[in-house]
């Protein structure tokens, strides 16, 4: 028998949340076809959700018919991709999440001030490539390595990947002070990232197993692996609660619970009432 803790902050943000609003918002009001520029969130359960309510995914502006509703995900787009879009004539509905925005914003801002933007992230990950087609010119680095390979101006400005770690930011930051003239850093992590990755370390201290709850492509709910495997060594990522095998609860007395930033309250209900199940089979199942 154990006990389930539930991190205090964990799951779908404001972001997320405001997303799937619009999506759903937008399906009831339109008749013609709908569809995401790319998956809305990294979470595949939600996805094909939304593929059964006729909301479908575009992998480019291109692939979506003409007289359809395109409606851009919480990570953001090149300037460039809005604009195709307009001139395809399509409906576009932009979901970008409010705090990307001021990313974008935090970005142009340094760059009209003179410097060199880095956005501190991962490479190829779809808001650190719209954050940079914001500024021409612009970096994205994720690590010291990145940094030392990179050819820096004098001045250097950064911003950052909402959902990267602290010390990846830390990390970066502290590499390009040491090469750059002047460093101006505007810390774009969102609070829903830092609140649910503390949260994520308090229950990993103190639980047996960890279970972290979201996406294989979410970069917030791998971070939160990262973190909750860095403290306790019993951590599995799931996507959904079927995967979770009795077998990893052998001996534990907590079992915590976190998910990322793009997993449904309804999926972390569901994950609890397994695991709470599983309990009661452990429980069932020991000799007196
Ligand atoms: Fe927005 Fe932060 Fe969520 S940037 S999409 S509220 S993780």
């Amino acid at each position: 028998m154990f006990e389930v803790l539930v991190a205090k902050h964990a799951g779908a943000c404001f972001g997320v949340e405001r997303a799937l609003r619009l999506v759903h918002e937008t399906a009831e009001k339109t008749e013609g076809p709908i569809y995401t520029l790319g998956p809305l969130i990294h979470n595949p359960i939600v996805v094909a959700d939304l593929e059964k309510a006729d909301v479908h995914v575009a992998a480019s502006v291109g692939e979506a018919p003409v007289d359809s509703t395109l409606i851009l995900r919480t990570h953001g787009v090149a300037p460039s991709v809005v604009s195709e879009a307009l001139e395809a004539d399509l409906e576009v509905i932009d979901a970008t999440c409010p705090f990307v925005t001021r990313c974008h914003e935090a970005a142009k801002s340094l760059s009209e001030a003179g410097y060199q933007v880095v956005v501190v992230g991962e490479k190829g990950h779809p808001e650190t490539e719209a954050t940079s087609a914001e500024v021409e010119g612009s970096l994205i680095l994720g690590s010291r390595n990145d940094v030392r390979e990179a050819t820096l101006a004098n001045k250097v400005g950064l911003v950052c990947q909402t959902t990267i770690s602290e010390e990846t930011l830390a990390e970066v930051a502290g590499a390009i002070v040491c090469r750059a003239r002047e460093t101006k850093v505007i810390n774009t992590i969102c609070a829903a990232t830092r609140e649910r990755q503390e949260a994520a370390r308090q229950v990993a201290e103190r639980a047996d197993v960890m279970i972290v709850l979201g996406g294989k492509a979410s970069a917030n709910t791998c971070h939160l692996f990262d973190i909750a495997s860095s403290v306790c060594e019993r951590t599995y990522h799931i996507e959904e609660a079927s995967e979770l095998d009795p077998a990893w609860f052998t001996g534990a007395r907590l079992v915590g619970l976190t998910a990322g930033a793009s997993t449904p309250k309804d999926h972390i209900d569901a994950c609890v009432q397994a695991l709470e199940e599983i309990a009661q089979g452990a429980c069932q199942g020991t000799p007196h």
